[in-house]
């Protein structure tokens, strides 16, 4: 019987699958109840010192359908980080850690641009009991007015320095949650680890326009008839998360092997998650999913996971992490490979007629044949 129990950064998860940071973690509630239902880990809203600049807006998400079913499959959302009091996040924190002092408990946090912010949410944090930290680099809309989130994430330079100084006084596992919204992710996923950083997470929402109403002309989602870009998630990203997953397990693979890789966006089955598995994450997150399955979806999720594992006999995750790395090359390379097949083709089809020829000429029938020759 296979194990979906992995080990990442020392934090011992009884399956990889992480309530990614958002509102599935929204409270120390919620919290206790995806533990209770099995999640491998949760990673809490993000959080920063001072809650009252985080003022949020009604309706903050849009939805796109797929034109049949009408199930949704794309999802924009402008919601900023949590706008409760980082002491009210500290009393349930803390609490959480007391019921499930074995449940693996991330602290998803932010701050802007000053080394006393960081240092001291990073101390009260680890205070109240946190297992590990996922900075939020990536956040696409509305923090970075405040040059926070993806402001930085976008910038390796910055990002390097911000989480130096997290690192300088972090004693928990740190990972750095990259945005999507680069030309080129590595660069940020090799400056969070020169900083020190444990881990990278992948990928954060896409900056979109989720869509303009015919009726009203107005861009969705409409706050008093205006909008903002805002981030995209859920079924519709995946395989750009996929893409970038393997692009950062790629330099984990050949720069820092030592680090770690936690995979999301668009994940809602234990075969998504397998797919990101094979691409290198050590671990994967959910964030939409949970918001349309409820939490009870990660029995589903292990369930199917772990039937992928018998049909191909693998015994724990490590024994196909980043299997299918090894099958991505370049473009000049699959030409190579697909003339070398056709020709060894054409030489295996001419090699078989030769043998048919052969066989036409040989036996009875060239006996029977040279008979008939010499009967005149
Ligand atoms: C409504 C909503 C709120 C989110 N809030 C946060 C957040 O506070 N911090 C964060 O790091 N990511 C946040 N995210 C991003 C998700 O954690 C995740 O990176 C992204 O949605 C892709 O994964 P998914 O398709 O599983 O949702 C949020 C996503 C959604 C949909």
């Amino acid at each position: 019987m296979p194990t979906l129990a992995t080990t990442v950064d020392g934090l011992k998860l009884p399956n990889p699958f992480v309530i990614g940071s958002g509102p599935p973690g929204t409270n120390g509630n919620v919290i206790g109840k995806a533990f209770d239902e099995g999640w491998g880990a949760v990673i809490c809203k993000t959080l920063s010192l001072d809650a009252s600049k985080v003022v949020n807006v009604q309706p903050r998400y849009a939805r796109l359908r797929a034109r049949d079913s009408n199930e949704i499959i794309g999802w924009e959302n402008i919601e900023l980080i949590s706008d409760r009091s980082f002491d009210v996040w500290m009393e349930e924190l803390k609490a959480v850690k007391d019921k499930y002092p074995e449940g693996v408990l991330i602290a998803s946090v932010m701050e802007e641009y000053n080394k006393d912010a960081w240092v001291e949410i990073i101390e009260r944090c680890e205070a109240v009991g946190i297992d590990a930290f996922e900075l939020n680099f990536s956040c696409p809309h509305g923090l970075p007015e405040r040059k926070m989130g993806a402001a930085m994430g976008e910038n390796p330079e910055i990002l390097e320095e911000v989480a130096g100084w997290v690192n300088a006084v972090a004693t928990k596992p740190v990972w750095a949650k990259l945005t999507p919204n680069v030309t080129h992710i590595e660069d940020p996923a090799r400056a969070a680890f020169r900083s020190g950083c444990e881990g990278v997470s992948a990928i954060n929402t896409i900056r979109s326009v989720l869509g303009v109403d015919l009726e009203t002309l107005r861009p969705e989602p409409s706050v008093e008839g205006y909008t903002t870009p805002g981030g995209y998630s859920c079924r519709a990203v995946m395989p750009i998360a996929l893409r970038m997953v393997m692009e950062l397990a790629r330099v984990i693979r050949d720069e820092y092997p030592d680090r770690s890789l936690s995979g999301l966006g668009g994940i809602e089955t234990g075969e998504d998650a397998a797919q990101f598995l094979l691409l290198g994450a050590d671990t994967v997150q959910v964030c939409t999913g949970v918001m349309k399955f409820g939490y009870a979806m990660v029995k589903e999720m292990c369930d199917s996971l772990l039937a992928f594992m018998e049909r191909h006999k693998f015994e724990t995750i490590d024994d196909f992490r980043g299997h299918s790395l090894q099958y991505f090359t370049t473009h000049h390379d699959l030409v190579a490979r697909q003339a070398a097949a056709r020709a060894a083709k054409k030489a295996e089809h001419d090699a078989k007629k030769m043998i048919q020829a052969d066989d036409q000429w040989s036996g009875d029938d060239f006996v029977d044949q040279s008979d008939a020759l010499a009967r005149g």
